[in-house]
């Protein structure tokens, strides 16, 4: 069987040649209580910042020959727990290997049939993490006038919705006149691109009156064009920095961020994984919006077992996913 290692550490651009796919002995159907055949496999940007020699500590780092992971959707193969058969559907942050030995501790069940696959994105990580975000910290309302950057993505698109949802006026940033499309299409009708040289410009004429709530996924310059955009009294939802991930100083603040103190404006940091006990709660309050239809979500699913993880991660880095990346496996 095939598993997925880190080859060595990337220094700039991550590449195809930081990864080794090593061929090995499947575990034995004894190893472990749970034998597990990975199906999906979902790729995420936290998994550059996992390839930084230092940070990010809320999650163990990969340095040379780690052996990756990621949330995954399993299906098993043999059981000897009262709780798991042949054929159940596990959902767990999984090592990328084809067959998986597993204690059984930290999966979840999810319901049998076709591969659910709502369970890695609006039930799942970049789900929690938009409803956390926007829904329990920052808790968007009617009042507000919200900026979703990266919306065509995962975690932005469902955010943007949940603020629509409450009320809010929701501006939404993209890369790329698909992405814009789609935006469009599900309602969205103010959509910037994040990248032009004239984002400044546009986000002033989209709101003349200022940010209330920006939602920042991307960093780098286009949060520093948010902040110059934030009211006196809003507040900034430090979900993601993708833009600095490759960099070698990825968390650094951009050089205006003491307008923020200048003008009140609350930063709200959060990862997900320090909240895992509101995860009941945000499947009570997201499964109905996804089971009648009313949230749009898309994946993007990209063919070709392990061996398509480094090339599917090279490009969600340079912005080529229109919605939730995944690998079939
Ligand atoms: N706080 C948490 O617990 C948590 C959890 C999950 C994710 N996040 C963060 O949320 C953000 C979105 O993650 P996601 O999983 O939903 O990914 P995603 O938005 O589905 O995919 C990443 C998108 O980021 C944009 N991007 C990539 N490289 C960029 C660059 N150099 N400059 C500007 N934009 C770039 C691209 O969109 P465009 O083409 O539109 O630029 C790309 O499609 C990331 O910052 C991630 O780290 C945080």
């Amino acid at each position: 069987m095939q598993q997925l290692r880190l080859r060595r550490r990337p220094s700039g651009p991550l590449s195809a040649e930081h990864f080794a796919l090593i061929e090995t002995d499947a575990p034995r159907a004894d190893q472990a209580p749970l034998q597990l055949q990975l199906r999906y496999i979902s790729v995420d940007p936290y998994m550059r910042t996992r390839m930084q020699p230092s940070g990010y500590d809320y999650i163990s780092r990969w340095g040379r020959d780690s052996l990756l992971s990621g949330y995954g959707i399993a299906e098993v193969i043999a059981s000897c727990l009262p709780d798991w058969s042949p054929g159940d559907w596990a959902v767990g942050h999984l090592p990328m290997q084809e067959v998986i030995a597993h204690e059984g501790t930290g999966l979840r069940h999810a319901p049998p049939g076709d591969p659910p696959l709502s369970w890695l994105h609006p039930l799942g990580m970049t789900g929690f993490t938009a409803w956390l975000g926007m829904s329990y910290l920052a808790r968007s309302g009617p009042g507000d006038t919200v900026l979703v950057s990266a919306a065509a993505g995962a975690v932005g698109s469902i955010a943007a919705q949940l603020a629509r949802d409450t009320g809010a006026r929701v501006i939404v940033t993209a890369g790329r006149k698909d992405k814009h499309d789609w935006l469009q299409s599900i309602g969205f009708s103010t959509v910037l691109d994040h990248h032009a040289p004239d984002f400044a410009s546009r986000l002033q004429q989209a709101v003349p009156e200022g940010l209330t709530l920006d939602f920042e996924n991307v960093g780098g310059e286009a949060f520093a064009t948010a902040i110059e955009q934030m009211r006196p009294g809003g507040r900034v939802v430090l979900c993601g920095l993708i833009s600095q991930y490759q960099q070698a100083q990825p968390r650094n603040a951009p050089a205006n961020i003491s307008r923020l103190s200048e003008r009140g404006v609350a930063i709200i940091p959060f990862v997900s994984p320090n909240h895992e006990a509101h995860f009941p709660r945000f499947l009570d309050e997201m499964m109905p919006t996804v089971t009648n239809g009313r949230l749009h979500w898309r994946l993007d699913i990209v063919h070709g077992g392990l061996a398509a993880v480094p090339g599917a991660l090279v490009g969600l880095l340079a912005g080529d996913n229109l919605g939730k990346r995944l690998v079939a496996l």
